[in-house]
């Protein structure tokens, strides 16, 4: 693979119609490739995505593209440890800002999960695409998945990694610090992401660590936010996401009708009664 000498476009705005993938389950939209073509991929093939790169280089936004394309199609929970990025998305997304609420969100995933397992065994299917049920994809959402620290939260994302691929569940993680140290992607939990968004890295050594022995590219990509490589299988690109601005996104969903309370409210901690 060869890394763009500066022909690429270096800016897209949002802009999203997810009409012509309209027979994909879950498409969204990864960036324009070096003919200024939309590659979109269809979250539920791999069905998990790791996102990495070193800071202000597009992590974030490409998650709130990610959330933006999703949510008419996916309810979205997301954990958010620095608790400001995505407050915004409070009436449209499970939210998690903090350790007990991430816990309580992944715990009540598992619940969920372990629930489906039995419905499609019930139902003699083998996965969701063929359970003729209700059964909306969930997608789980984490940034800067490396700050999480507490065991059994990491426990219970480790087990939806796993597990939760024929339920229609699936984890899509960003990180700066991909470093073999990072709990849950240890063995092979880590081999479940088989999709890979990388943006701008610091060296070589971190570029395989995300993309495979083969690619130390995104070491090299031009100093461009938002521009990174995209491996999925063994088609592997250069890319240039879409940009989407915090007070467009807002814009975006004024006036939408919010329909994620009953699930938010799953993976929520009920509150304590008074004493
Ligand atoms: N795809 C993009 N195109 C243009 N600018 C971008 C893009 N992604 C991010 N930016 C700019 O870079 C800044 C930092 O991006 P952010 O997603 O917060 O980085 P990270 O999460 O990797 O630290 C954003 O506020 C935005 O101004
Ligand atoms: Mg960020």
């Amino acid at each position: 693979m060869n890394i763009s000498t500066g022909s690429m476009e270096n800016f897209y705005p949002y802009l999203w119609n997810p009409e012509p993938y309209s027979k994909m389950d879950l498409p969204v939209p990864i960036g324009f490739d070096s003919g200024g073509k939309l590659v979109v991929y269809d979250l539920t093939q791999s069905p998990h995505l790791l996102i990495a790169g070193v800071p202000g280089f597009g992590k974030s936004n490409f998650l709130h593209v990610l959330i933006h394309s999703l949510l008419p199609k996916a309810l979205v929970a997301v954990i958010d440890p620095k608790r400001l990025e995505f407050a915004y998305l409070k009436n449209h997304c499970a939210l998690a800002r903090n350790e007990v609420e991430g816990l309580a969100m992944v715990k009540s995933l598992n619940k969920e999960m372990e629930r489906r397992i039995d419905v499609l065994e019930a139902a003699g299917v083998e996965k969701i695409q063929q359970y003729k049920g209700e059964m909306p994809f969930i997608v789980l959402v984490i940034d800067e998945v490396a700050e999480i620290e507490d065991e059994e939260t990491i426990h219970y994302i480790d087990r939806i990694v796993r597990l939760a691929r024929a339920v229609g569940i699936s984890v899509v993680a960003a990180t700066q610090r991909p470093s073999k140290k990072l709990k849950i992607f240890k063995d092979d939990t880590r081999d479940m992401f088989l999709a890979r968004l990388c943006y701008q890295m610091a060296d070589e050594i971190s570029s395989r660590m995300v993309l495979g022995e083969q690619c130390p590219q995104a070491a090299y990509l031009p100093e461009v936010k938002g521009r990174g490589i995209f491996k999925a299988g063994l088609t592997i690109q250069e890319v240039q996401s879409m940009c989407l601005y915090l007070k467009d996104a807002k814009k975006m969903l004024k006036g939408t009708e919010s329909v994620v309370s009953d699930f938010a409210e799953f993976c929520t901690v009920k509150r304590l009664p008074p004493r």
